[in-house]
This record gives C-alpha cells, structure tokens and sequence, in this order.
C-alpha cells in the first residue's frame, strides 16, 4: 500500500475548515474526497488502458492464429471462399484491404499504419487514425456510452461494439407506422 497519511491529513484540515465555517457542518454531507489514483493507472496518458468490456468476437473465432498459425499468408485482395466469406467488406472498400487493419504475421493482432501493433481490446485506437474527431468525442463521452458504476471502474463500450468494423455505416431505419388508435383495430 502507498503511503495514505498525506492525503489522510489534507482531508481532515479540510474538514476542521469546513466544520469552523458552520456549526451545522456536523450535519452537512463531508466534501468529496480527492480522486483517489487508481493503481492500476499508466503514468502516461497515451499509454492508458480503458476498461472495457471483451471485444464482440463470434464464438470460436479467436485466437485467429488457432488457424493461422499453419497458413501461408495470402496478400491478394480476393474474393475469400474457404473462410470469412460471411465478411463483406464495405468500408472505404476501393483503398483497404483487410490486412491493413489485421497483422498478417500474427493474425491475433491488428496494426496502425506506422506498423504498430494494437490488441483488439484496444481497436479504437486504431478507428482514431482516420476518426480522429469521433475518437476525441468518444474519449469524453460525448460519442458512444460508457457504462459503469458511479464510484466503480467505468468502462468504454469499443467503436465496434456499435460499428461492424468490416460495413461500419448504419442503415438508414425505414419510419414505423404511425401508431393506430383503439378505434381503429379492428377486429
Ligand atoms: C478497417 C479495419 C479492418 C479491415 C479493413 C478489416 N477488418 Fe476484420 N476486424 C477489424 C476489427 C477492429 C475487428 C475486431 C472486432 C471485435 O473486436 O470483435 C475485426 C474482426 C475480424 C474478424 C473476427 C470476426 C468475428 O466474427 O468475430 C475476422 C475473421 C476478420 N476481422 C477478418 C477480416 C477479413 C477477412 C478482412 C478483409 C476481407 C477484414 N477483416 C478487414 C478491422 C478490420
Ligand atoms: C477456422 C480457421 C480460421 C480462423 C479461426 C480464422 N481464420 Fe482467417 N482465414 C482462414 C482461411 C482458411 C483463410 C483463407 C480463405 C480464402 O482464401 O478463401 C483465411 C483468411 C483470412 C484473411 C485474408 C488474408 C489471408 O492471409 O488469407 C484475413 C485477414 C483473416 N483470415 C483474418 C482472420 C482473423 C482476424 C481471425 C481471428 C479474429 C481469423 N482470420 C480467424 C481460416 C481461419
Ligand atoms: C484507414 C482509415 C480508416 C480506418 C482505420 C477506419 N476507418 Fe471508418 N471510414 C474511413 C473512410 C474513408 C470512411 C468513409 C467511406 C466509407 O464509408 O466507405 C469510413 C466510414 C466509417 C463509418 C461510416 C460513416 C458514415 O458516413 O456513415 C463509420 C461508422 C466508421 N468508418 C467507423 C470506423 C470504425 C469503428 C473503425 C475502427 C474499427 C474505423 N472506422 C476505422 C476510414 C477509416
Ligand atoms: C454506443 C454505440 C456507439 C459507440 C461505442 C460508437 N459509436 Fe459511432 N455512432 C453511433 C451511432 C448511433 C451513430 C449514428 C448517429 C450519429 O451520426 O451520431 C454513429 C456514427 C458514427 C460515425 C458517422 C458519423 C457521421 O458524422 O456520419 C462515425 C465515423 C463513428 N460513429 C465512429 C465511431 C468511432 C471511431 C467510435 C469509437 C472511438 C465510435 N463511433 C463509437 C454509435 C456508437
């Protein structure tokens, strides 16, 4: 454990203040505490790892490499009929392939375009490159959600919780019916 007592002693000269303002202070909710540093917390903020939930891989699909250990890598941008033919890829599709997100040597990776390798808990850092306005707004809970408990660890739901990284625009919802009064249900 860290030394506590500096704090300790900051908190209670904060209270004695607050107690001598007001006689009804003993009454009165204590001021917040200080954050507290998490132990868990990287000295540098671009090193920071956000909680968040697993990322939403199908059943069985990771670790990649439980495959692709054994095969060759294939760079050709091609139509995939043995495997991942479910996947159709329509993101910026006319300039990406799929290995410009994915490592090719090892598949249980993705990779920045300077060649940095990010794990897939990690994914938005590699959305930011090319997002870096919704990568800003999602880091201050302005875009996205973050859920938690007030006091506990917060996590960030991934870009690709909401976004399927491979086709990440929503379509456009077809407007419901207006809804039908009573009267008119008929029977
Ligand atoms: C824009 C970057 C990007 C491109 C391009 C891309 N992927 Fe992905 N892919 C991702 C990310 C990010 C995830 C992780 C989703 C998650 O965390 O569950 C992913 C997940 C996957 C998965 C796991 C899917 C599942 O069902 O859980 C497979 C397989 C995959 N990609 C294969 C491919 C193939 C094959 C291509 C090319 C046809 C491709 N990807 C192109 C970013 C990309
Ligand atoms: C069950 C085996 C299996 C698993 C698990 C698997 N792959 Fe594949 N993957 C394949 C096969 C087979 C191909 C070749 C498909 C083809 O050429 O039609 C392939 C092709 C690819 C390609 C196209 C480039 C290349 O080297 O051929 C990418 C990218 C890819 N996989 C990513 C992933 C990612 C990312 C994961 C994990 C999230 C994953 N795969 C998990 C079997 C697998
Ligand atoms: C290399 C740059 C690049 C990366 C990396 C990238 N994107 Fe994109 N993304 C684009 C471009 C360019 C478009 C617009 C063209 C298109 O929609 O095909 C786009 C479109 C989108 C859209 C749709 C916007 C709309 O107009 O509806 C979403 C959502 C999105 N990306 C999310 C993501 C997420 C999530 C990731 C990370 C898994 C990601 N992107 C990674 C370049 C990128
Ligand atoms: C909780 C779900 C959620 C998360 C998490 C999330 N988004 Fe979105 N995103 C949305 C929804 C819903 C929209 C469409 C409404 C809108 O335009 O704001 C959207 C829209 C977008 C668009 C298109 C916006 C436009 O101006 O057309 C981009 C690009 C995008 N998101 C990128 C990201 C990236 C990058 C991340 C992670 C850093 C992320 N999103 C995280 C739900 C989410």
């Amino acid at each position: 454990m860290s030394d506590p007592m500096p704090r300790q002693g900051a908190r209670s000269v904060a209270l004695a203040v607050f107690a001598g303002a007001a006689a009804i202070a003993v009454a009165a909710p204590p001021p917040p505490p200080p954050p507290t540093p998490r132990p868990s917390a990287s000295p540098s903020r671009a090193e920071e790892r956000l909680e968040v939930p697993p990322p939403p891989f199908s059943e069985g699909i990771f670790p990649c490499t439980g495959c692709h250990a054994d095969l060759p890598v294939n760079r050709t941008r091609r139509t995939l009929t043995e495997m991942h033919d479910d996947i159709d890829l329509r993101h910026d599709e006319q300039h990406r392939w799929c290995l410009d997100c994915h490592d090719a040597t090892d598949r249980d990776w993705l990779h920045l375009a300077s060649g940095d390798r990010v794990p897939f808990e990690e994914s938005y850092r590699l959305c930011g490159q090319c997002h870096g306005d919704k990568y800003r707004d999602w880091r201050a809970g302005i875009h996205g959600r973050r859920v938690g408990e007030w006091n506990g660890p917060r996590m960030y739901l991934l870009c690709v919780h909401c976004h399927n990284p491979h086709s990440p625009a929503f379509k456009a919802l077809k407007p419901e019916p207006r809804p039908q009064r009573p009267s008119e249900i008929r029977r």
